[in-house]
């Protein structure tokens, strides 16, 4: 009889911790290796963002889905709950701290100038860039940046791809973007005809954005990201997609 109890709870608590896995819906923007890409070998949606978010669900018994849209999509999705949470190299800032709330930062980065390599004795920091034409893509602390450029003429992009290409066949003088991505594009594609500005800015965090006041999932997130730190799951998922550091 007893045995028979402990066995309907036992049971009956398993039922209660599946029923508790969820399926996270997660958004991105996936031109943006190495951190959100399409592997055109297998069709995914690959890079260190992905990887970084299944290991925090997995860790913390939860599934998750992927959904592909335009950058400045995803916090108006947010609020219209198409998804729970970014995870899109998204940049902590003050601006977005107002609409949406963010987990604890998960990367360091920071932006850069790229410009065509013919050009990068003349155009060496953000000043000297005054009146050119600026491309970034739309939504971004990169397009941001550039609007602060004294009477810079700034096209938004949607992907950032289409400003490089846009860059290249000089429709601009120079493209804004995250640093790890800009770097990752001049040695994967092995890029010699643009280079970026030795001038560094600001220190930037990537953080995942959820709905203002979902302290559930910002709490399970924030303790998924502390294991997978405390395990070694996030310097394997480093390692591989930044090298050793
Ligand atoms: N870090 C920059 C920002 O927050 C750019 C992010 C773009 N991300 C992307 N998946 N396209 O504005």
């Amino acid at each position: 009889m007893m045995k028979k109890f402990l066995l309907s709870l036992a049971v009956g608590a398993a039922l209660a911790t599946s029923a508790q896995a969820a399926t996270i819906s997660v958004g991105t923007e996936a031109t943006f290796a190495p951190f959100e890409f399409m592997d055109e070998q297998t069709k995914q949606l690959t890079g260190f963002d992905m990887e970084i978010i299944e290991a925090v669900a997995k860790e913390m018994g939860d599934d998750v889905r992927v959904h592909n849209m335009g950058f400045d999509a995803l916090i108006p999705s947010l609020q219209t709950g198409i998804i729970d949470v970014t995870v899109a190299a998204m940049t902590i800032t003050p601006e977005r701290q107002k609409r949406v709330d963010f987990t604890d930062p998960y990367y360091q980065s920071g932006l850069v100038i790229m410009v065509r390599k013919e050009d990068a004795k003349k155009y060496t920091n953000f000043e000297s860039l005054e009146g050119q034409r600026l491309c970034a893509q739309i939504g971004t602390t990169g397009a941001m940046m550039a609007k602060r450029v004294k009477n810079a003429k700034v096209t938004e992009f949607n992907s950032i791809t289409e400003a490089f290409m846009e860059l290249k066949t000089k429709g601009c003088t120079a493209v804004i973007n995250d640093k790890p991505v800009v770097d990752y594009y001049l040695v994967r594609r092995g890029d010699e005809t643009v280079t970026t500005v030795p001038q560094v800015f600001d220190a930037e965090h990537y953080g995942m954005a959820v709905k203002k006041g979902n302290k559930a999932l910002i709490e399970k997130l924030n303790e998924g990201l502390k294991r997978i730190r405390a395990n070694g799951v996030y310097d394997k998922i480093f390692t591989k997609w930044f090298g050793a550091h």
